[in-house]
């Protein structure tokens, strides 16, 4: 492991420990102001934590982390909620996700879904591999759920536009139910091959449109 992936790791150790604090709102708090600072300040030392692996900029550092900047709100809720109670499992999101309060993650889930989706340097899919996605498409109905352009939609993660590595990763994580909390997407990527999850992973990190 190099010395800066060392130094980045402790980075994010030593911000977990800040944010570990006790939530506001706890009976402690009754007798005392309530500066309405306070959340507010709670709220940016967790951002702070989650840009260091979700990105300043809305850009992941890694390529297996996803964009959440401009992803909807109830589907960050639900997924936070999911790595909090462990329907979810993630070794690096688990213990950010553990200490988070149900007015934490909303706040975030909100702070987030408010961000402008970040434009990546990921090129549109050439044709081939767009028609392999688009059969996919027709014969599962994605964007059904996923809607129109794969805009995603309440608690339906948008897609487009989002990690190629991620997409193809989580996918394969649903697939062979590493990742289980969503038993109905694990069916459909049962019935979906390999060679057709790579396309749809080229596919929709490629794809654009206008907000
Ligand atoms: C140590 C790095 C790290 C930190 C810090 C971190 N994340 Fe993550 N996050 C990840 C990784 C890696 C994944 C992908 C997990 C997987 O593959 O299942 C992820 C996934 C997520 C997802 C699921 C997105 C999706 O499309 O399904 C959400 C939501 C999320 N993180 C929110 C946050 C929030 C909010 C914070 C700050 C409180 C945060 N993360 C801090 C690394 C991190
Ligand atoms: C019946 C509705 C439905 C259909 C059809 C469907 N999905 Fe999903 N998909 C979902 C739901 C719901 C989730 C969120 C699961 C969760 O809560 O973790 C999801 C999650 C995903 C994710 C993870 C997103 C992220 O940010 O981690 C990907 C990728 C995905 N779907 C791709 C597809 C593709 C590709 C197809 C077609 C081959 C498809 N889905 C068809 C409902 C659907």
């Amino acid at each position: 492991m190099s010395s800066f992936v060392t130094a980045f790791r402790l980075g994010v150790l030593v911000l977990l420990a800040l944010v570990a604090v006790p939530a506001p709102g706890g009976a402690q708090d009754t007798n005392r102001p309530h500066p309405p600072s306070q959340d507010g300040d709670r709220l940016q030392g967790q951002v702070k934590l989650c840009s260091a692996c979700h990105g300043e900029n809305g850009i992941p550092q890694e390529k297996e982390t996803p964009i959440i900047w401009g992803q909807h709100l109830g589907y960050l809720y639900l997924q936070l909620k999911d790595f909090k109670n462990g329907d979810r499992k993630n070794e690096q999101m688990g213990p950010v996700a553990e200490p988070l309060e149900r007015v934490d993650m909303l706040a975030l889930a909100e702070y987030f879904s408010k961000k402008a989706w970040p434009r990546t340097a990921q090129p549109p899919a050439k044709d081939d591999v767009a028609l392999t996605a688009a059969r996919a498409n027709t014969a599962v109905g994605c964007t059904g759920c996923h809607q129109n352009q794969y805009r995603g939609e309440g608690t339906q993660a948008r897609l487009a536009g989002q990690t190629r590595e991620y997409l193809f990763k989580t996918m394969l994580e649903i697939r062979t139910g590493a990742r289980g909390n969503n038993p109905g997407m694990t069916t459909l990527m049962k019935a979906t091959s390999e060679e057709d999850i790579a396309a749809l992973a080229e596919y929709l990190a490629g794809l654009r449109f206008s907000q």
